[in-house]
């Protein structure tokens, strides 16, 4: 069948959509992201085979050979990364991860910069990368931002491929992939994501990491979810009625010492003050969300910390010997599932699996 395209649909009425009914929009002809902009549009088998091709992709870069086989899928193909919020990680993983699959990568960091200081919409200067670049990696305060430019670059005859990096307090879906990777590897030998406990701490209210996974862990039977966070910056109602709709048992608590036993994974967050208009989230006494030394006492033997990063208090850095703090690989991880990403974008996925089952099997 035909895939659903974004210039057969008007800006209303596909805005207007449920997420889940976005999907298909973003999908290429064999299932696999086109554009990757919510977490919403990932299904299960589309996870796994982004975290299987995640790890062959991972064990080929080893070995001279098996990078320089790497670097020879997309030296035809450039990158344009373009990041108007901060970023560290996301940035230098999408940058790396173009690098190893021999893409070049073109970026604007700083709006001040661009012509929009001459007054260019947002919308023209997206476009205006579209001419020169085969795929828009795209950071963005605004919501939404990401999917209207791929509305638009659809109409307006040259789409490229779209990935959000990062996009309002809504959607981080790359970094969601990236969590969803450290959850599978870690407890690859304990039965697999399906039936542990995931607790998010912190500012769940307004962080975006927090809203992708919890979507994404939907599609793992048997996750309990737990949101333990100050009464201002609990979870939105909005996730608590799509896990609902998904079946999911959820719990919304403020005491986090009682919930610490209980967690297979623990998802700490800092505070995003970033999008406070008067600094109001700095009255909120947020130190009972601290993950400390002492804590360690409390988690399973078995279980991990994990922290989208960048930290502040949250963590005690006295805690990151620990073998399940998992946050640092976390950040390695980012980078091997976004070379999986592009390589299904740009669909070399059967010329990599061919080159792992030919060389590593
Ligand atoms: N996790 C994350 O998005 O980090 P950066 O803001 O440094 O990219």
């Amino acid at each position: 069948m035909r895939p659903k395209r974004l210039d057969d649909i008007s800006w209303d009425a596909f805005k207007n959509l449920p997420l889940e009914e976005k999907s298909p929009y973003f999908k290429q002809k064999n299932g696999m992201p086109y554009h990757v902009l919510l977490a919403q549009q990932f299904d299960r088998e589309t996870l796994d085979h982004v975290c299987r091709m995640a790890t062959r992709i991972r064990r080929i870069a080893k070995s001279k050979d098996g990078m320089a086989f790497l670097m020879g899928q997309l030296p035809h193909k450039r990158a344009m990364l373009d990041f108007s919020q901060p970023s560290s990680r996301t940035f230098l993983s999408f940058y790396a991860a173009c690098q190893i699959l021999g893409l070049k990568v073109g970026e604007v960091r700083d709006p001040t910069t661009s012509s929009e200081m001459k007054g260019e919409s947002r919308e023209d200067s997206v476009r205006t990368f579209s001419s020169y670049f085969d795929l828009i990696i795209m950071r963005t305060p605004t919501q939404g931002f990401a999917e209207k430019m791929a509305w638009i670059l659809s109409n307006a005859g040259r789409p490229v491929p779209i990935i959000n990096a990062g996009s309002g307090k809504d959607q981080h879906p790359t970094q969601a992939l990236l969590d969803i990777y450290t959850l599978e590897r870690s407890f690859e030998r304990s039965g697999g994501i399906e039936g542990k406990n995931v607790v998010f701490v912190g500012d769940l209210l307004r962080g975006r990491t927090v809203r992708s996974l919890a979507s994404l862990l939907t599609l793992y039977p048997g996750v309990k979810q737990f949101f333990v966070a100050p009464d201002e910056l609990q979870i939105g109602q909005d996730v608590l009625d799509q896990l609902s709709a998904a079946g999911v048992d959820y719990e919304v608590t403020n005491d986090f010492e009682s919930v610490i036993p209980e967690a297979d994974a623990i998802y700490m967050t800092r505070i995003q003050d970033e999008w406070d208009k008067e600094g109001e989230s700095h009255q909120v006494d947020i130190s009972d969300f601290y993950f400390t030394a002492d804590h360690l006492k409390l988690l399973k033997y078995s279980a991990i910390l994990m922290h989208p990063l960048p930290r502040r208090k949250e963590i005690d850095p006295a805690v990151d010997s620990d073998p399940r703090a998992m946050y640092w690989r976390q950040v390695r991880n980012g980078m091997w599932i976004r070379v999986a990403l592009i390589s299904a974008i740009f669909g070399r996925d059967d010329e990599i699996l061919d080159y792992y089952t030919r060389n590593l099997r």
